[in-house]
């Protein structure tokens, strides 16, 4: 393998918030910390590559993004995900949570309904509440064979003329679930049928293990597409989340124009300068590592299979078919939430996200950041 996984990087006394906000977060030191969402590898060579040729300038002005970024958007949307997209439809943000954000102001009004699927990334939660909207929660029943979207439920949520959005996260963090082409069209259709704005937020779109393909939305139908505001960021996949550059695609004019306006008065139109280079770069340059990178994480998937059946078969891993983030279920422990999160801290000794933060159905359950080393996994999953 060209690329050495099993080399971490050592980040901490980097402001990393992962390694450096122990204290903070969990309340000591010296817990192992296997939580928010990015990766303890290096980014692909071509990304540091590119920061360092852009920083020998030693200019750092105001400066535009080039035609050439927005070609290596469409480029890779086609080439990964057989989406043709058009250049103009890019609209580019500062990160998806704050797009997000600002399609709930934008696109919705005080005490409007906007449907969300816990257990979820919570943030989808919280642009709710901060913005004073009701939240509609079409929660995913959680079955023998995985998770799945209660339709019937779906469709009264979206007939309730209060409802006008939908924020999904597709693939599904945190339960790692790659949405079929069936369930996508049928929820990208009751949308269109009840006029909800569909938010399908397809951050995850990159990390996809053998034997599931993720489908972009709006590449089902042109009523779906004309419905639906598609967000995408090299930031998960390249771990470059700091560089704080992501786009979100609307292939509806009027949308488009009106979301734009909305980015104008907010004063938020430009990119950093080495978010700029960094996702071009990657975009264009870093499939090879990526396509390393997934190898190496269904590897460490493989591990945590083979230790949970063999050394902690009480606790259950929904084996992700998307994202970095196994999604364990320890209910039959039949712990308190408040117990279960303090043994893992205190005990264990183990930084995990607590499952109930992400809206009810996380309860009993925590999330794993397995986007680590094999043997800073192993040392995670003994600590457990
Ligand atoms: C579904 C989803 N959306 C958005 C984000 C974060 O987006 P950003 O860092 O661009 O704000 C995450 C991070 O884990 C995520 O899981």
């Amino acid at each position: 393998m060209k690329y050495n996984f099993d080399i971490g990087i050592d980040r901490r006394g980097t402001s990393c918030v992962k390694w450096d906000m122990n204290e903070i977060i969990f309340g000591r030191e010296d817990v192992l910390p296997l939580w928010v969402a990015d990766m303890d590898f290096e980014v692909p060579p071509c990304v540091t590559d590119a920061i360092l040729k852009r920083a020998s300038h030693p200019a750092y002005g105001y400066t535009k993004r080039p035609d050439s970024l927005n070609e290596a958007v469409v480029s890779w949307e086609k080439n990964r995900h057989g989406w043709e997209i058009e250049k103009e439809w890019l609209v580019f943000t500062p990160g998806i949570v704050p797009a997000i954000n600002f399609f709930v102001d934008c696109f919705t009004q005080k005490g409007d309904g906007i449907i969300i699927q816990t257990p979820v990334y919570h943030p989808f939660i919280e642009a709710c509440e901060w913005n004073e909207r009701k939240l509609v929660n079409n929660q995913l029943t959680l079955t023998e064979s995985g998770y799945e979207i209660d339709f019937d439920l779906l469709e009264k949520q979206a007939k309730d003329p209060s409802v006008k959005m939908m924020i999904m996260s597709s693939p599904h963090n945190p339960v790692g679930k790659v949405f079929s082409e069936a369930e996508l069209r049928m929820t990208g259709n009751i949308c269109c049928m009840n006029n909800v704005l569909l938010i399908s937020d397809e951050i995850h779109q990159d990390i996809i293990y053998t034997g599931y393909k993720h489908i972009c939305t709006a590449m089902l139908s042109d009523e779906i597409a004309d419905n639906t505001i598609t967000c995408i960021a090299p930031s998960k996949t390249f771990n470059i989340a700091g560089l704080q550059l992501s786009a979100v695609i609307i292939s509806d004019k009027i949308k488009r124009d009106k979301f734009f306006k909305y980015i104008m008065t907010k004063g938020l139109n430009g990119s950093n300068i080495f978010g700029i280079v960094a996702g071009e770069a990657a975009y264009k340059y870093g499939e090879p590592w990526l396509n390393s990178l997934l190898k190496y994480l269904e590897g460490n998937i493989d591990f945590m299979e083979d230790f949970f059946e063999k050394s902690l078969p009480m606790v259950k891993m929904h084996r992700p078919q998307s994202t970095y983030l196994a999604w364990l279920d320890f209910r039959s422990l039949g712990l308190t939430q408040e117990e279960l999160v303090r043994r893992m801290v205190h005990e264990a000794g183990l930084g995990l996200n607590d499952g109930s933060s992400f809206g009810p159905g996380g309860e009993g359950f925590m999330r794993l950041n397995f986007a680590c080393p094999r043997s800073t996994l192993e040392e995670g999953l003994n600590r457990l």
